[in-house]
């Protein structure tokens, strides 16, 4: 199997192929996960909820998001990683240097950052210095106490433009990736057609460049969680396990049949 590149990664967008990519936080599912041909694995702050069982990622520090990246980069055998950045660890462009650092040397490939345009300095100096980046835009669940919870974002006129004009702001400062989450599907092709860097949606239809899912959501493991944009794939005909659960995500994703519009907004 040979190993994703930020290169690779841009000739799928090339050849329409959407991108898979998944979760993970561990040694053994990052194995898993890279053998069933998901390309890009997040080691996502979302470990807060998943891992440590908060409410929010507000909580997860950078030793946290070190320990878990190592762990997922030694079982790695092909995916891009992916490391958050998490909360506040990136408040000054010194510190996100200095956090981003630390990610990479962990074996991200690739840091990722939650905001709009104040990030632009910051992104423009991550890349700079060798340092490939992804935005996040939409819901950004670091600032879910600020944005009043857990909610579909971008549905009036005047916030969706700024949402543009975020993206277009990150593209600019050198952001090689950006996380649409929990926005109108009509605004994520929007921002897809206007970008020519690759966008991956959560909760953002179908006309991203590739999808991400939580792992513990696809796998229905969390029975009180159900939000629209979330299939448990363990739900599956002909599923029995783990394995066959990521390989159909893989395959959903990669047919367009994931996602459908019942888990897109409007
Ligand atoms: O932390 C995470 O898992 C994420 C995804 C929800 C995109 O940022």
């Amino acid at each position: 199997m040979k190993k994703q590149t930020i290169t690779s990664i841009y000739s799928l967008k090339e050849n329409n192929s959407p991108i898979a990519v998944l979760t993970a936080y561990d040694a053994t599912f990052a194995k898993l996960l890279s053998r069933q041909g998901v390309e890009v694995i997040l080691i996502g702050d979302s470990l807060g909820m998943t891992v440590q069982g908060h409410h929010s990622t507000v909580s997860v520090t950078m030793q946290d998001m070190c320990y878990h990246t190592r762990s997922v980069a030694t079982g790695n055998e092909a995916a891009f990683l992916m490391a958050d950045l998490p909360y506040m660890s990136y408040a000054t462009t010194e510190m996100a240097l200095n956090n981003a650092t630390l990610l990479m040397q962990a074996g991200a490939n690739m840091v990722k950052l939650e905001g709009g345009q104040w990030l632009a300095p910051t992104i423009k100096s991550l890349t700079e210095q060798g340092i490939p980046v992804c935005g996040h835009l939409g819901l950004t669940p670091q600032s879910v106490d600020a944005l009043g919870g857990y909610k579909v974002q971008g549905r009036e006129k005047g916030q969706a433009q700024r949402m543009l004009d975020d993206a277009l702001a990150l593209e600019k400062a050198g952001a090689k990736m950006l996380v649409l989450e929990c926005i109108p599907q009509k605004l994520a092709r929007e921002i897809s057609e206007a970008l020519s860097i690759v966008t991956i949606g959560i909760g953002a239809g179908k006309e991203t460049d590739g999808q991400v899912l939580v792992l513990h959501d696809m796998l229905g493991l969390n029975e009180q969680f159900n939000p629209r944009f979330v299939k448990n794939f363990m739900q599956d005909e002909n599923c029995n396990d783990i394995p066959t659960a990521i390989k159909h995500y893989v395959e959903a994703v990669k047919s367009g049949h994931f996602p459908a519009d019942e888990h897109s907004f409007d």
